[in-house]
């Protein structure tokens, strides 16, 4: 399965969900290859800060740019189980190269007017990469939401009928258990004490995309 994590807005969550899953996926014993094409490279510094702390559940990871993220992607994929693209937050080469080798992207989207007014650009990219290739299966997943209160609702209500993309019911509220282990190069499912809503949520999500 190949999983990319876009949106054209920065600041969605994109690394950290990309960084999450992968960490998830690789402790449940499957082999993760997490490719870094954001060039802020900031899934390859988590992984450099993640690999220093040793002992932890291991994800290969490589950075790669522009067409090579479709041809390198290509060539690596049969040799792991899972790979998670992590992408930049602008309409890049590497995000569109992304999208032809991808079986499905997801894009997260805080419940807040610009976010939401944003997707529209990853609709019409979506639509695009369809041409391409045709079987691309394409989430939204809101992210960083309140944990009460209308705004997700609202937002799903938004959200609901943006073409060629389907919403997934769950979504992750914001909680400190994310940034508190990305400092650690840790993913939430490795924090002591842990965060059981926030894994909760983060499993739902996983189960939606890998079955
Ligand atoms: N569900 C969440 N709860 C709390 N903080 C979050 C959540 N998702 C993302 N963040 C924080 O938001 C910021 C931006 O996230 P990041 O993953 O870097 O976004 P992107 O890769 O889309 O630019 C980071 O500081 C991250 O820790
Ligand atoms: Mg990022």
């Amino acid at each position: 399965m190949i999983l990319t994590v876009g949106n054209t807005k920065g600041g969605v969550g994109k690394t950290t969900i990309a960084v999450n899953l992968a960490i998830l996926r690789a402790a449940t014993g499957r082999d993760v290859l997490l490719v870094d094409a954001d060039a802020q490279g900031s899934a390859s510094v988590f992984s450099e800060i993640r690999a220093e702390q040793g002992g932890r559940s291991g994800y290969t990871v490589v950075g790669l740019h522009g067409g090579a993220v479709r041809t390198q992607v290509r060539l690596l994929a049969p040799k792991y189980h899972e790979v998670v693209i992590d992408v930049g937050g602008n309409d890049t080469a590497g995000l569109r190269a992304a999208l032809t080798v991808s079986d499905a992207l997801l894009v997260p989207v805080q419940p807040r007017s610009f976010d939401i007014w944003a997707i529209a650009q990853m609709a019409s990219l979506v639509a695009e990469a369809r041409e391409l290739n045709e079987t691309l299966r394409a989430f939204i997943v809101i992210n960083a939401a309140d944990a009460q209160g209308r705004d997700n609702a609202a937002a799903r209500e938004a959200l609901s009928d943006v073409a060629g993309l389907e919403m997934i019911e769950a979504h992750l509220v914001r909680r400190k258990a994310y940034p508190n282990a990305a400092a650690q190069g840790a993913g939430i499912i490795e924090m002591q004490p842990a965060d059981a809503k926030a894994i909760e949520e983060l499993s739902a999500l996983a189960a939606t995309l890998f079955g």
